[in-house]
């Protein structure tokens, strides 16, 4: 029986992501999408996750998430396993201290802005306690906003309350090429502001100079990914 105080919480000195002898295939005796040796991600760093149509990125972000647990290996992230903390410790972990951003941001278009925003606060009571809500904010529904404004308020969603990690998952993919940067500024922003660590999806290669760090993904061969450190050690 696990009691409500034991819910996990985060952990400070704790890396952000740490994947350890990670393999992932979608069902027994599918091929394996994800097998990432060692990935860890340091609290603030800005990680561009690249790799073509179908090379795993997706599946990453939901082990990253919890969404789906490896047949071997660690997932841990802000310190916690989360394969050790069950389904509904999970959904929980994932709503505490995890915001989203998806294609097209997935805004919901029967909800005013406001709604949207603090869609996130209905999972999570913690999140919605640290959620200090902007002057201004439109009560107008979403469908009448300009792709601009969709992008302010996905941000906002995926940041409300400071969470940990965001994820973004090919956000830009149908933007043109100026509200693509203007995206990514606002949202290496509000990860500045909130000391969010950002791990952003996309196939398109010419991002990745703007992170901190970039990740191949290729579907193929296994994935050292420990980086220049790890190899200057050895
Ligand atoms: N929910 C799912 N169930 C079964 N297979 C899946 C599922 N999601 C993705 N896959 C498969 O896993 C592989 C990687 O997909 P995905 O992670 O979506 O790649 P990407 O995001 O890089 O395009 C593909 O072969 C895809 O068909
Ligand atoms: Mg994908």
């Amino acid at each position: 029986m696990v009691s409500s105080q034991s819910f996990p919480g985060a952990q400070p000195d704790a890396p952000v992501v740490s994947l350890s002898d990670v393999r992932f295939a979608w069902n027994a005796g599918s091929s394996i999408v994800i097998d990432i040796h060692r990935l860890d991600i340091a609290r603030g760093e800005r990680i561009f996750v690249r790799g073509p149509s179908g090379s795993g990125k997706s599946t990453l972000l939901s082990l990253l998430g919890g969404m789906v647990i490896p047949q071997n290996g660690t997932v841990r992230v802000l310190g916690h396993d989360l394969a050790g903390i069950g389904g509904a410790g999970r959904d929980r972990f994932r709503a505490d201290h995890i915001g989203f951003i998806f294609q097209m941001f997935n805004l919901i278009p029967y909800l005013s802005v406001v709604e949207n925003v603090i869609l996130p606060c209905g999972f999570s009571q913690r999140r919605a306690g640290n959620a200090i809500m902007a002057a201004g904010i439109l009560h107008r529904r979403v469908t009448e906003l300009s792709v601009g404004q969709q992008q302010r308020v996905a941000a906002a969603r995926a940041l409300i309350g400071a969470p940990e990690l965001v994820i973004a998952d090919e956000p830009t993919s149908a933007l043109d090429a100026d509200r693509r940067l203007a995206f990514i500024d606002l949202l290496f922003q509000e990860c500045e502001r909130e000391q969010a660590t950002l791990v952003f999806v996309s196939h398109d290669a010419a991002m990745a100079s703007l992170f901190d760090r970039a990740i191949e993904l290729t579907g193929m061969t296994r994935a050292d990914l420990a980086g220049e450190a790890a190899a200057a050690a050895r």
